[in-house]
């Protein structure tokens, strides 16, 4: 079976193609065949080794996907479509191989109705999304969120769910003309576009000057500054990327004067009970048709490399997905 596999760490030439063993289940697991498979900044992260936590090479990346069951001897009748819960944690690495092995407690089948290429682009997304808003935000009824970067799927995400769980705006930032536009046809009516206008002044538009309660930070750098300066009094800023920069030079005054809390965020430690509430939300909101994941583009798995590329250096717009024959 085909397989992407990194041997040591560094640049997109790691990732390899190579031809593995299919593996064979043990008792209480199942062999899972991909169907698609999402590509996600921890892929990139984990490939450059700045990821103290994670698995080491040789590995095989990847950390969601959907697929059909291919062994028997489970309740899961073969051809049954599932997706992984936990998919970090498999037995013989990630999702970008073409016979996944999983313990059976980490497939969830998927209902016949549901678009399954959005399932594959629905669990980083919205457990992020979920970690920021309700477990580290403490978001309360009424206020006033600020997600930077519409491009990103957890901004996505973070949007979506923020008003379902009970903000007054989630305001968004997009970085081109075009994503603006993008955001508006999407229903987005709270965007600041970076090319006409700065967060400062777009954020003062929206609120009537008031500022924002809550900044749920995934783009770090600058971004990061510019939001502590839009926070009002007392407001948190959850800090869970980095994706326009690891660093930032801020005023500290601001963290001072307006007694704000910043938090940083990493969901592989977030307690097993919450992860499980936070997937129960979403995969209901998502079944329901209250929420979309936004797939950006697909490439076959033969393209990894242009794929790995295009998600961290094209500003997509959504996810990038992988896609297996
Ligand atoms: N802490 C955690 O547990 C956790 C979990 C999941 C993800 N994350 C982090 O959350 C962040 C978001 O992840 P994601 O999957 O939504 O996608 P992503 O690939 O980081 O998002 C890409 C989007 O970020 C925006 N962006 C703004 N400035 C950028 C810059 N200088 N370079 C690149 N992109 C820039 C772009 O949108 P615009 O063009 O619209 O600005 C782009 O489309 C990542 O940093 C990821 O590592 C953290």
């Amino acid at each position: 079976m085909k397989a992407v596999q990194i041997s040591s760490y560094g640049d997109y030439d790691q990732l390899q193609l190579v031809d593995l063993p299919q593996p064979v289940p043990e008792a209480g697991q199942v062999l899972v065949k991909m169907m698609v498979a999402a590509i996600n900044p921890l892929d990139h992260h984990t490939r450059l080794g700045i990821i103290p936590w994670a698995r080491k090479p040789p590995m095989i990346l990847g950390s969601e996907g959907v697929g059909v069951i291919a062994s028997e001897g489970s309740d899961l009748p073969l051809g049954t479509v599932v997706m992984f819960q936990h998919a970090y944690f498999l037995p013989r690495g990630g999702t970008w191989q073409e016979y996944v092995l999983t313990p059976r407690s980490l497939v969830v089948p998927l209902p016949d109705a549901v678009n399954y290429m959005e399932a594959a682009a629905l669990r980083t997304a919205y457990d992020t999304a979920y970690m920021g808003l309700v477990y580290q935000g403490h978001l309360q009824p009424g206020q006033v969120v600020f997600v930077p970067g519409v491009g990103s799927s957890v901004g996505n995400a973070v949007i979506q769910l923020g008003k379902i769980v009970g903000a007054a705006h989630v305001i968004t930032t997009a970085g081109s003309n075009a994503k603006a536009e993008r955001a508006r046809e999407l229903g987005y009516k709270d965007v600041i576009d970076l090319t006409q206008e700065s967060i400062r002044d777009g954020i003062a538009r929206l609120t009537e000057k008031n500022g924002v309660d809550l900044v749920i930070d995934c783009l770090g750098g600058d971004i990061t500054a510019q939001s502590l300066e839009v926070l009002k009094p007392g407001g948190t800023l959850v800090l869970m990327g980095t994706s326009a920069g690891h660093q930032s030079h801020v005023n500290l005054l601001h963290i001072i004067t307006k007694s704000l809390k910043i938090v940083g965020h990493m969901t592989a430690f977030v307690p097993q009970e919450v992860m499980d509430e936070a997937f129960q939300t979403y995969f209901k909101l998502w079944t329901e048709g209250q929420i979309h994941p936004l797939i950006d583009r697909t490439f076959p798995i033969e393209q990894v490399v242009e794929a790995q590329r295009y998600q961290v250096e094209g500003r997509p717009f959504g996810k990038v997905l992988l896609t297996f024959k």
